[in-house]
């Protein structure tokens, strides 16, 4: 596996959102089909721009031919609201694909909300330690097929905000992050679960993002996502508006 990072990842660019959105569902789809070793793991990206990915993954032709019996759904980050919150990630997933689709629940991965945010954070760490089969992350050993990573104007992704202790966490798979800039504390995978990913895709649209893509993929320090790496390949699906001049 290459270990590739954000300068040296792959860029590619779709005329629009939903052509950026096809492509991502259409190799999702491949990649799940390809793999025989085990489970096909996913992370999965809260926010708005995954939501059109989310829908067509739970409409055909995708629904009736993705292997949702060998499929195991996680979430990178989430507000630590309950899920029938307005703006909790668990419940756009839940309403948007997985209520959609003949997933088993045991695949689905929720961020819990009972107790406090870190009791929380302690059990989704705990849950992930489960699935992977060990306590620490072995050197060639992914613990995701893929992560999918959003980015936010400012930098951050998951919930990895500048500025925030959580950057510093190179222990825990699973930490809280309580943004001054973002409403609610935030449940969120810390650098070293997302690296340990075979694939990380970074999905961004919009000319918003154009200016922080650029930073990121010169690895701007003052961007968290600008450390994010992969255990493989890390592509940028972008739509032609997110895309930098260079690219
Ligand atoms: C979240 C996300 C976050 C998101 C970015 C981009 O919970 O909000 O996981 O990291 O990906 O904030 O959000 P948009 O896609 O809405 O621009």
């Amino acid at each position: 596996m290459t270990g590739q990072n954000t300068r040296t990842g792959k860029v590619a660019v779709f005329a629009d959102r939903e052509a950026a959105t096809r492509h991502l569902a259409d190799w999702l789809l491949q990649e799940a089909l390809a793999k025989k070793d085990g489970p096909f793991s996913i992370a999965l990206s809260g926010g708005s721009t995954p939501q059109l990915l989310y829908s067509m993954m739970a409409s055909e032709p995708y629904a009736s031919r993705f292997p949702w019996a060998r499929m195991e759904f996680f979430l990178g980050d989430d507000r630590f609201l309950a899920h029938d919150h307005e703006d909790s990630n668990s419940g756009m997933l839940q309403r948007l694909l997985f209520s959609r689709v003949p997933v088993p629940a045991e695949n689905v991965h929720l961020i819990p909300t009972a107790g406090t945010a870190e009791d929380a954070a302690k059990e989704y760490d705990a849950e992930l330690k489960k699935f992977y089969g060990a306590d620490t992350l072995q050197p060639g050993k992914p613990l995701f097929d893929v992560n999918l990573l959003g980015l936010g104007s400012d930098g951050h992704t998951a919930s990895l905000f500048p500025g925030q202790p959580v950057l510093k966490e190179h222990t825990a798979w699973v930490s809280t992050c309580v943004p001054p800039v973002a409403p609610y504390t935030r449940l969120t995978m810390t650098y070293p679960a997302i690296d340990a990913s075979r694939h990380v895709v970074f999905l961004v649209e919009g000319a918003s993002k154009r200016e922080t893509v650029a930073k990121v993929r010169a690895q701007d320090p003052a961007c968290p996502a600008s450390a994010i790496t992969a255990m493989g390949d890390l592509t940028w699906v972008l739509d032609r508006d997110a895309a930098p001049a260079d690219v």
